[in-house]
């Protein structure tokens, strides 16, 4: 059984080979990407200068006003949702730029408003580690193949499916779903979303069970 210092071992051991090291966090909606990904940053920095950044997928959501013009706000979270290929080259310049003298910014997600947003997320130039987490990292179609690439690992977390769904539907209702609407959302979007991240995890690097 892998154990989260296995983890943080393996997160090191991917930045000691020189440049900056990317890796990707994947898995299905809630099953604790964000949590997990946020845990080794926090463990890797420690008290010290800052080396690991999180940069999160979701920051690359398309805007509630452009699914709107596309008539895909009713999937919104599903891959054509995001702007996967802005994703691969925020990517690419992450690791081009590493040693350059810019802070390259990523958007994050804004859970309130629900919309992603621009500059949140600083990654300065002595970042060593970037820990990218998301629905769609090992997707084999359209620019999502870039996003692979760009990476030098990706781990695919899961845990018990039932536990999954209740989480998914507790977090819809905290950020302003009833609970009926919740539940719905899930089983007609989220649930059509993760049957196809479960159909990737034979492309990840490594298997995480969770709770860890
Ligand atoms: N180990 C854990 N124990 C308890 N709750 C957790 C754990 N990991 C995640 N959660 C909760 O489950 C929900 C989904 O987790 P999150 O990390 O946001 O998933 P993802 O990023 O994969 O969608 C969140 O509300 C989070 O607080
Ligand atoms: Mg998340």
């Amino acid at each position: 059984m892998l154990t989260f210092d296995d983890l943080l071992c393996r997160a090191r051991s991917l930045a000691q080979g020189g440049g900056r090291a990317l890796l990707g966090v994947a898995g299905s909606p809630g099953a604790g990407k964000t949590t997990l990904a946020r845990r080794l940053v926090r463990e890797l920095n420690g008290t010290g200068e800052p080396w690991a950044v999180q940069v999160p997928m979701d920051g690359f959501h398309l805007a509630d006003a452009e699914l709107d013009r596309l008539g895909r706000r009713d999937r919104k979270g599903a891959p054509d949702t995001f702007d996967a290929a802005g994703y691969a080259a925020l990517l690419r310049r992450l690791r081009e730029e590493a040693d350059g003298e810019d802070v390259v910014y990523a958007p994050g997600f804004e859970r309130e408003l629900e919309q992603p947003l621009a500059g949140a997320v600083p990654v300065p130039p002595g970042v060593r580690l970037v820990v990218t987490e998301g629905n769609y990292l090992l997707l084999d179609t359209g620019a999502w193949r870039r996003v692979r690439a760009a990476l030098d690992e990706v781990w695919f977390c899961e845990g018990d499916e039932s536990e999954r769904v209740r989480r998914l539907v507790a977090r819809h209702e905290e950020f302003g779903k009833g609970h009926e609407e919740a539940v719905a959302w899930v089983l007609r979007s989220d649930q059509r979303n993760a049957a196809l991240v479960a159909a990737t995890r034979e492309r990840a690097d490594l298997v995480v069970s969770l709770p860890l």
